[in-house]
């Protein structure tokens, strides 16, 4: 584990690369998992074999981002509009979170990670609901890399939830509607503790957010690569690290050269 990263302070600055990587590491990356079905289908196989070697190239990432140091890490597993796939695929990808979360949890445990899921609990099968609570439970004092699993998320529905706790928090006198800040609304986020992404990644080459971290995304970075995830490896997450790198953040100021 290289990384131990310091949840009360959100804004310090990224991480330097390893040995011979050169560049800023993001403190944190967020990834939109896309390409398992054409992936699948590229091989005359059901979608469903997409998403089961997709669930193999998220423990490579997830090796991968320890070893490079990132630390935070949110994968778009399951999203509040995917309900509407196929009920087989649905079972099968809550069948996945079930499988990883029974085979993966205790080795992420031994490595120090932290598990953290955001999106809407409300819903959801208590079986998926317990192992959620179990995995957050069982990691919660582990200070090495975070890995946040978007599950039943949708960005709108996220905002909608915080602003109902707003409303009601303002209902109750604890909250003065012309004192509402920014902070605020991060504060009533599922993602209230962890700091915004620096990099969200793509892979498959949509280029689009699909309800995604759209408050937190203000000013990341974005990745689109061609690769599907099923076949998203070491190399191509580093080709990703390299673009982050190169580039130059002016979080709406201008350049340190005066560009
Ligand atoms: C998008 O590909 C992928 C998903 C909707 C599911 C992502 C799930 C995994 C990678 C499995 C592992 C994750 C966990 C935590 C269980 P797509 O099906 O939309 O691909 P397509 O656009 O090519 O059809």
């Amino acid at each position: 584990m290289t990384s131990d990263p310091d949840t009360g302070s959100l804004q310090s600055a990224p991480a330097k690369r390893g040995a011979g990587q050169g560049g800023c590491v993001p403190r944190h990356v967020a990834i939109i998992m896309d390409g398992n079905g054409r992936w699948a289908k590229a091989r005359g196989l059901p979608r469903t074999e997409g998403h089961r070697h997709g669930l193999e190239a998220l423990r490579g990432a997830i090796r991968h981002a320890r070893e490079r140091g990132i630390g935070y890490v949110t994968v778009y597993s399951f999203s509040s509009e995917n309900w509407s796939r196929p009920p087989t695929e649905v079972s099968f990808l809550m069948g996945l979170l079930r499988r990883f979360v029974q085979r993966d949890l205790s080795e992420l445990h031994q490595a120090n990670i932290r598990v953290r899921i955001i999106g809407s609990r409300e819903g959801l099968e208590p079986g998926i609901r317990g192992l959620l609570d179990e995995s957050e439970a069982l990691t919660r004092g582990n200070t090495g890399m975070t890995l946040i699993v978007a599950f039943n998320y949708g960005a709108r529905d996220e905002i909608v939830r915080a602003m109902r706790q707003l409303a009601q928090d303002v209902a109750a006198g604890r909250l003065d509607p012309d004192a509402l800040a920014e902070g605020d609304v991060t504060a009533a986020l599922d993602t209230s503790d962890i700091p915004d992404p620096d990099l969200i990644i793509r892979t498959s080459g949509e280029q689009r957010l699909s309800n995604f971290l759209l408050w937190q995304a203000a000013y990341a970075e974005f990745y689109f690569s061609p690769v599907l995830w099923p076949d998203f490896d070491a190399a191509a997450f580093d080709a990703a690290l390299d673009a982050f790198a190169a580039r130059e953040r002016r979080f709406g100021a201008v350049s340190a050269t005066g560009g």
